[in-house]
């Protein structure tokens, strides 16, 4: 039997990248999985792929999670589909690089819309189904930003200290009814979200980071598949790196 059989996960900005990843991870070992994406047949086209490949069943939904009325739409759906969610993967997130002191308003609203308010009204939703089912795993996907701080991401970093906060006082509402809440905080990892940067900035990152590399998407989806499973049922409310030392 696998990890994960009769289990159904939901994972945000599953479309590509980390999220992707931690969606055909739990798909590998069993699970039924729901892709929610802005980016609608990124969704689609992901979710055909995971069938194909690990032959369980993945739904790819377009949802934009800022959007109150989409997380309802999303989770009805998965529950319609599924009957249950036990595992909940907040990781859908963006960033609006840029120095404080030029920031607008807009970037900091749309950062903070998605990567913080977006984890309350889908785990608003979830929660419900999980502490009728008194059990559940909510892993929220912070980073090493949100712990240290970083110059030109002041929206990204309080928005992900702000899921810290959330991860934090979500376990100690839940914990009665067996739903734990975690918080993965990657440091630097190659995907799209960070191809972007320039090379000196890579550099200079490298520079910072004991292991003398950057991680790949599994070693975060690796982590996340631990807390979701029986292994780990008794750690709750933690924040735990995935940085290459970057962050001790
Ligand atoms: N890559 C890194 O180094 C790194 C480090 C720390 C934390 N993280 C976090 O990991 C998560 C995944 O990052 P990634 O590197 O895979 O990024 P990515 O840009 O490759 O993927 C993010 C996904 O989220 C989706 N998304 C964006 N806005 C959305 C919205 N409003 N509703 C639904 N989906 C939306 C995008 O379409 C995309 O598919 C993010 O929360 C990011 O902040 C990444």
């Amino acid at each position: 039997m696998k990890r994960f059989e009769n289990k159904a996960a939901v994972i945000t900005g599953a479309a590509r990248g980390i999220g992707f990843e931690i969606a055909a991870n739990f798909a590998s070992e069993g699970a039924s999985t729901a892709i929610a994406d802005i980016d609608a047949s990124g969704a689609v086209n992901a979710a055909a792929e995971i069938e194909k490949t690990f032959k369980t069943s993945c739904i790819g939904m377009a949802a934009d999670i800022s959007n109150a009325a989409d997380c309802e739409k999303l989770v009805e759906a998965v529950r319609q589909k599924f009957g249950r969610i036990d595992i909940l993967v907040n990781n859908a997130g963006l960033t609006k690089d840029g120095l404080l002191i030029r920031m607008s308003e807009n970037d900091w609203d749309r950062v903070l819309g998605v990567n913080l308010k977006g984890a309350f009204f889908m785990s608003k939703l979830v929660s419900k189904l999980m502490l009728k089912q008194r059990c559940g795993r909510i892993i929220n996907i912070t980073s090493v930003t949100g712990q240290m701080g970083n110059a030109g991401q002041a929206n990204y970093s309080a928005s992900k200290a702000g899921l810290i906060g959330l991860t934090k006082s979500m376990a100690r509402e839940f914990a009665s009814r067996q739903v734990l809440v975690n918080a993965v905080a990657p440091g630097f990892i190659a995907t799209k979200m960070t191809e972007a940067l320039p090379e000196e900035a890579k550099t200079r990152l490298l520079e910072m980071i004991p292991l003398g590399k950057f991680g790949d998407p599994s070693d975060v989806a690796k982590l996340v598949l631990f807390l979701a499973s029986d292994e780990a049922s008794y750690i709750t409310g933690q924040v735990i790196g995935v940085n290459g030392g970057m962050y001790m």
